[in-house]
């Protein structure tokens, strides 16, 4: 169940040039918080609407948000430090479900930290496969290293890892049939092409969808997402029944 709250800031780092890490007092709320699920922040007072960022990790009391710096909203965000109090909503949408022995877990660019949640979840069953532009961009990779018995690292440029999208050493691990679950968050040009190889491997896919958001809570029909189940077409909340949904109804 979600609520309202004033959520204290512990820490605030700066990951890369564009990408900020900010940890939160995680109180009770941490404790029911699930692996997907993501945080609808009030960004300042010039900002009505607030921003919608899943939620990274948490640990020790801790709950950790990693975003990038997009527009006001990210860039008011960006400037908090220890110490400010966050106006938050939350935790909101469902989040994954973790079952299965061994799952791979995927994440593309600014997907790739919402699935750091999910690897502390699924610690020792998990293999991560993370994409980023080039070596600049690389983040997390030690945190994913202690919960995943294999971190692979993809690049555009090969400049760290191997060079390609993230699906090319995805469609490898799939062919060993050592797998039967897949998890991802990214950009939705690679959610796509990850489902796509899922289906032709027979291997269950969920995915986190990313729209614009207004209220947060399937009030307001700002998130709409096409999914068809049972053969019929529905538009469906990406706040309320998802953001993760089973890659399979999503109409892409
Ligand atoms: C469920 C969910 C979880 C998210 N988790 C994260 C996260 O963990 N880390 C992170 O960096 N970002 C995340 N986002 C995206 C983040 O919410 C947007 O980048 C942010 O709202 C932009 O706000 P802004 O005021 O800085 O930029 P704005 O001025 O509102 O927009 C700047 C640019 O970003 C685009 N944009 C704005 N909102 C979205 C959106 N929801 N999806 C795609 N593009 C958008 C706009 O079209 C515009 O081009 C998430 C979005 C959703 C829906
Ligand atoms: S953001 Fe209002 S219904 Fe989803």
């Amino acid at each position: 169940m979600h609520r309202q709250f004033r959520a204290s800031v512990v820490e605030a780092v700066k990951l890369t040039e564009e990408i900020c890490s900010v940890g939160l007092k995680a109180d009770d709320i941490g404790a029911s918080a699930v692996p997907g699920q993501f945080l609808h922040i009030r960004c300042g007072d010039a900002n009505l609407l607030r921003r919608p960022i899943s939620i990274s990790d948490i640990r020790d009391g801790m709950m950790t948000i990693v975003f990038q710096v997009r527009g006001e909203g990210t860039k008011w965000l960006a400037d908090r430090r220890a110490g400010d109090v966050l106006d938050v909503l939350g935790p909101l949408g469902n989040g994954f479900d973790l079952g299965g022995k061994n799952i791979i877990l995927v994440g593309g660019g600014i997907g790739v930290p919402p699935m750091l949640f999910s690897a502390r979840a699924a610690a020792g069953r998990a293999t991560a496969l993370l994409g980023f532009r080039d070596k600049s961009c690389v983040i997390l990779n030690d945190a994913f290293k202690s919960f995943c018995q294999n971190v692979i690292i993809a690049t555009d440029d090969g400049s760290c890892g191997v060079q390609g999208p993230v699906t090319l050493p995805l469609k490898k691990l799939l062919e060993t049939g050592e797998y039967d679950a897949v998890l991802a968050c990214g950009p939705r040009s690679m959610l796509r092409a990850v489902t796509e190889l899922c289906i032709q491997a027979t291997v269950p896919c969920q995915v986190s969808m990313e729209e614009r958001m207004g209220c947060g809570i399937g009030a307001c029909l700002v998130c709409a997402c096409r999914t068809i189940k049972d053969g019929r077409e529905e538009m469906r909340h990406v706040c309320k029944d998802g953001p993760v949904f089973p890659a399979s109804e999503v109409v892409w």
